[in-house]
């Protein structure tokens, strides 16, 4: 049965719905749970076609939940993996202690499922340091799947769940709570859960600035460019120094020049260093990333009421977004898109007070149009405004994290002044959020250059100009603050610095 609806329903649109909200990948097996889904859904909703039931998905958050909660996989049970939670407490926890005096360390996991991970965690903190950890820790597990978030909450479990845990911890942490499930004890009041789609373009505050992350049996559903997107995220959410732990069999295919693969007592996890240790260090690379697929313009978002994402405190505040206008009418973004081209054809010809004054108006409109605000930046920059610039940016930064324009420019308005440490964190943080952003890897090379660090400021001239004499016109651009560079003579300036670099 399963094998004819497959061969009557058109997958394709479906396939690509899931790919760009939820990063699922439906080929071989994985294609059996797709067409299963559809077909029950369209007999629960009583729709015969395929297309008309498509529709619906994409048009209705609560038709979107309910699918969802038929595609994940949700297999996860206490203490999986339990070597990375003896490293938490023997060794990542005690060295933030030492490092940090006050404030809560705050440990994600995300793709919880039913909370088993979470809890495991806590019960180990719990174990180690006692009542303590009530004022040392803050846990949050998070989830797509609202289902699982729900029972997370209940904190009731089932003999498979336990299938890794100590009679003697089962004993201590847990009451019976009906035939066969147990609940667990006020332990569970450490973690709290919220629903996140690590897909979507803004994560909430609750998870922001971690000091460890989970990421564990969850980038195995997804495709590598969204495996790559999706670890670039997280990266970013994590701390100066954090820790993110992988599933063992996903380690490997994230040590792509994004975080820093560790290895200690053969248990691997990733950090974001500047400068670890070196015996610690395994690999350290960077690689030129491909572009991610762009979402179609026509393609619609399925939002459901309680996405946190979409809800995010710091996006309901201040209303700011990576592109476009996306607070006013559709009339309204017209003209305001229409006023930015105008605004940025003035910049381009050198009409900078022109564009600024232009850009306070559209801003006026839209405060959200993270963009004017970038070429507002930019034609700082231009004027040798650098305060202004670097106010701007870290306003920018502070209302939406993933706005690379905003780390390139406070790079280098942190070279203008003259402090390298800081223009390279700036550089590096853009390079975490996209590892083929050619202007960081020139920016970095320069820096290792003046630093006389060869080798690596090779390998940043060489990657600044792979990407740029691969990229068309376009994508050159697509990263740049567009006024005061031109890709043409970064191109003539790297192979002159590597040219110098193989001579001498
Ligand atoms: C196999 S479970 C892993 C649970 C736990 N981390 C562990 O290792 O035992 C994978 C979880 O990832 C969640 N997940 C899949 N795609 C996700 C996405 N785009 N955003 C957030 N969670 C996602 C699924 O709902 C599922 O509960």
């Amino acid at each position: 049965m399963a094998e004819m609806m497959k061969s009557a329903i058109d997958l394709a649109p479906f396939k690509e719905l899931m790919l760009q909200t939820c990063g699922f990948f439906f080929e071989s097996d994985r294609e059996a749970t797709l067409v299963a889904g559809i077909m029950q859904r369209m007999s629960q909703r009583g729709i015969d076609a395929a297309d008309r039931y498509h529709d619906l998905l994409a048009a209705d958050p609560d038709e979107f939940r309910q699918f969802i909660e038929l595609m994940t996989v949700n297999e996860t049970y206490f203490f999986r993996e339990s070597h990375h939670l003896e490293m938490l407490v023997d060794y990542v926890v005690p060295q933030i202690l030492a490092e940090r005096k006050t404030g809560l360390i705050r440990i994600v996991s995300v793709g919880c499922s039913t909370g088993e991970e979470p809890y495991s965690i806590a019960i180990k903190l719990q174990e180690r340091f006692g009542d303590d950890s009530r004022r040392l820790f803050q846990i949050v597990g998070t989830d797509i799947d609202s289902s699982v978030i729900a029972k997370a909450k209940l904190a009731t479990y089932g003999k498979n769940s336990f299938r890794n845990m100590d009679e003697t911890i089962l004993e201590r942490y847990f009451k019976q709570s009906g035939t066969g499930t147990y609940q667990l004890d006020r332990t569970r009041n450490l973690v709290s859960f919220e629903q996140v789609n690590l897909k979507d373009a803004f994560y909430p505050v609750l998870i922001q600035q971690a000091d460890v992350i989970f990421y564990r049996n969850v980038s195995i559903y997804f495709p590598s460019l969204v495996q790559r997107e999706i670890f670039g995220r997280l990266a970013l959410l994590l701390r100066e120094g954090g820790h993110l732990f992988v599933g063992t069999t996903e380690t490997m295919q994230h040590d792509i020049g994004i975080l820093t693969l560790v290895n200690r007592g053969s248990v691997f996890f990733y950090r974001k260093i500047a400068g670890a240790k070196t015996d610690e260090i395994r690999t350290l690379k960077q690689e030129p990333a491909e572009r991610l697929q762009k979402k179609p313009e026509s393609f619609r978002r399925p939002v459901t009421g309680d996405i946190p994402v979409s809800t995010a405190p710091s996006q309901v505040r201040t209303g700011m977004a990576t592109s476009g206008p996306k607070s006013s009418t559709s009339a309204n973004n017209g003209s305001v898109k229409k006023q930015f081209d105008d605004a940025l054809q003035m910049a381009i010809s050198s009409r900078l007070d022109e564009a600024l004054a232009l850009l306070d108006a559209i801003i006026e409109q839209d405060s959200s149009f993270t963009r004017a605000h970038s070429l507002k930046g930019s034609i700082y920059m231009s004027k040798s405004r650098f305060k202004e610039a670097d106010a701007l940016c870290n306003t920018i930064l502070s209302r939406d994290p993933l706005c690379l324009e905003a780390y390139l420019m406070l790079g280098v308005t942190a070279r203008h002044a003259g402090d390298d440490e800081n223009a390279q964190r700036r550089f590096r943080e853009a390079l975490y959020l996209k590892s083929s952003c050619w202007l960081a890897h020139f920016y970095m090379a320069e820096i290792l250059f003046g630093q006389g660090d060869k080798n690596r400021s090779r390998s940043g001239y060489e990657a600044a100009l792979r990407v740029l004499e691969e990229g068309s016109s376009l994508k050159r651009q697509e990263e740049f603050f567009p006024l005061a560079f031109n890709a043409e003579q970064f191109m003539t300036i790297c192979r002159h610095k590597l040219s110098l670099l193989k001579n001498g």
